[in-house]
C-alpha cells in the first residue's frame, strides 16, 4: 500500500533513544513528548496524535474523517484497527476503528464512523468533532487482516459498519494482487445506508476479478435475531453456493452485527469446518449468565479493597459501576486492558472466548468478563 511507511523514520528512531536516555536519567520519556507537542502536537513519539483533516458524508448516519498522522505512526496492514481517544467534556473515550490509508495521500488515514443510537464517542464524531481538531491515536493493532502470502480467492462477508476492515483489505487486493478472485456480500439495510456503495458499485464495474454482491436486508444489519425479520435476507446456504461457489475452500473474513456472525460461524461449522473463517465484532459480547445469581467481588486495589454483587448477566466492569465504584477502564471492548486485573479465588466467564477461567493468577479484563462464582482479584491498574 503506497501511503503506509514500512519504516520508523530516523528522526522517530533518534528522539525514541533520546527518550531512553532521558528516563535513565529520571526524566519522563513523556516530558519530551509534552515538549515536542508544543513544537507541533504530531511530533509526539509516545501518546500519538492525529489531526482531523477532512469530513466526508457516507451516509445519513455514517461520516469518514481524514486523519493526517505524525512521523511516528506505525505502518498499518489492511484490516486492523485503531483506537481513537475522543475527548468530551475534560474525558477522554477511547474506540477502535478500522482504518484505510489513502493511497493519494501519505501521512494520512482514514475512519469511517457509523453512528450508533445513544452512542457516546460515534455521535459526539458525527455532530462535534470539527475539521481541525486534535484526537489521540494509537498503533494499529488487531489480527483480522490478510496473509502475508494473499490467497488466490478471498470472500468478504460485511454487515452495516462492517465493511469498514473490508474496505481495507479491498483496496489493498485492487492496488497490489487485482489477479485475486474476490467476492464480497454487503448487507445493508438498504442503498442509501450502504456505506461506500457508489465507490464499491465503481470498482466492480473496473475491476473483473471483483464480485460484489449487496444484499438489502435489516436482518443482518439491525440487530435483529436471525429468523425473526420476516421476508428478509440473512446469509445462509444458498446465498453463499451462488455468491462464491468454491466459499468452502475460500479464506473468508467476516465483520458486522452479531446475527450475521452468528450466521456465518454456524454455516462454516457445519458445512466447512475445516475452512478458513475470521471473524471481527465492532460490540463486546454480552454476558448470559442467570440474571438472578448474585456473585460476591472482592477488588483488591493500590488504595482500597472494594466489595460488589455481581448478577450473571453483567461484566464485571457493568456490574461494579452500577454499584456506584469507578473502575478504572479504556475501551469497554476487551481491546485496550485498561481494566484487566488479576483472578485470585473464583470462576469466571471470558466472553470473548466463552471460555471457563479458574485458578489463581489468571489476568481477567473486567469488560469481557462475568462472574461464574464469588471471586476476588487484584487490580493491576491501580
Ligand atoms: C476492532 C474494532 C473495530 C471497529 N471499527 C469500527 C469502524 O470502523 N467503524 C465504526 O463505526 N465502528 C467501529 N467499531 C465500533 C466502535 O469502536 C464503537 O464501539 C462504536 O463507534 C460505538 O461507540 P459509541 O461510544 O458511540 O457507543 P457506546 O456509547 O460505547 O455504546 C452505546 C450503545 O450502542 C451499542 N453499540 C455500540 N457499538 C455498536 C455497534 N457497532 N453495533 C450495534 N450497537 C452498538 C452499545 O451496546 C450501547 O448500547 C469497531 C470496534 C472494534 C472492537
Ligand atoms: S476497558 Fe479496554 S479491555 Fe477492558
Amino acid at each position: 500500500m503506497s501511503a503506509a511507511r514500512s519504516s520508523i523514520p530516523a528522526p522517530v528512531v533518534a528522539t525514541r533513544r533520546v527518550a531512553r536516555w532521558l528516563d535513565t536519567l529520571g526524566v519522563s520519556p513523556m516530558a519530551l513528548d509534552d515538549t515536542l507537542a508544543w513544537f507541533n502536537p504530531m511530533w509526539r513519539v509516545h501518546q500519538l496524535q492525529a489531526r482531523v483533516v477532512r469530513r466526508v458524508a457516507e451516509t445519513p448516519s455514517a461520516v469518514t474523517l481524514v486523519l493526517q498522522t505524525g512521523p511516528a505512526f506505525p505502518a498499518l496492514r489492511p484490516g486492523q484497527f485503531v483506537v481513537i481517544g475522543v475527548t468530551i467534556d475534560g474525558v477522554c473515550h477511547r474506540r477502535a476503528y478500522s482504518p484505510r490509508t489513502l493511497p493519494d495521500e501519505p501521512g494520512h488515514i482514514a475512519i469511517t464512523v457509523q453512528r450508533q443510537p445513544d452512542g457516546l464517542v460515534s455521535t459526539y464524531v458525527q455532530d462535534s468533532l470539527p475539521v481541525g481538531s486534535m484526537v489521540a491515536i494509537e498503533a494499529p493493532s488487531g489480527e483480522f487482516v490478510l496473509p502475508a502470502a494473499l490467497p488466490a480467492e478471498v470472500l468478504l462477508i460485511a454487515g452495516g459498519s462492517g465493511i469498514t476492515p473490508c474496505m481495507a483489505m479491498l483496496q489493498h487486493l485492487h492496488a497490489h494482487a487485482a489477479h485475486t478472485r474476490v467476492t464480497l456480500l454487503y448487507f445493508a439495510r438498504s442503498p442509501v445506508d450502504r456505506i461506500f456503495g457508489q465507490e464499491l458499485a465503481r470498482l466492480a464495474r473496473q475491476w473483473r476479478q471483483l464480485h460484489y454482491v449487496p444484499v438489502d436486508s435489516v436482518a443482518n444489519t439491525a440487530g435483529v435475531q436471525l429468523g425473526q425479520a420476516s421476508g428478509a435476507r440473512t446469509l445462509d446456504l444458498p446465498m453463499l453456493d451462488a455468491a462464491c461457489p468454491n466459499w468452502r475452500q475460500t479464506v473468508a473474513y467476516c465483520c458486522g452485527p452479531a446475527p450475521l456472525m452468528d450466521a456465518a460461524r454456524a454455516l462454516w461449522h457445519t458445512e466447512a469446518p475445516h475452512g478458513t473463517l475470521h471473524l471481527e465484532a465492532f460490540t463486546a459480547p454480552r454476558a448470559s449468565g442467570d440474571p438472578d445469581a448474585r456473585h460476591a467481588v472482592t477488588l483488591r486495589r493500590s488504595g482500597d479493597t472494594a466489595r460488589f454483587d455481581a448478577a450473571g448477566n453483567m461484566t464485571l466492569l457493568v456490574a461494579g459501576e452500577t454499584a456506584g465504584l469507578s473502575i478504572k477502564h479504556g475501551c469497554r471492548q476487551g481491546i485496550c486492558h485498561e481494566c484487566t486485573c488479576r483472578l485470585t479465588r473464583g470462576t469466571v466467564q471470558d466472553l470473548s472466548t466463552g471460555q471457563r477461567v479458574e485458578g489463581e493468577g489468571q489476568p481477567v479484563r473486567l469488560c469481557v468478563t462475568s462472574a461464574m462464582s464469588d471471586i476476588e482479584l487484584d487490580a493491576l491498574n491501580g
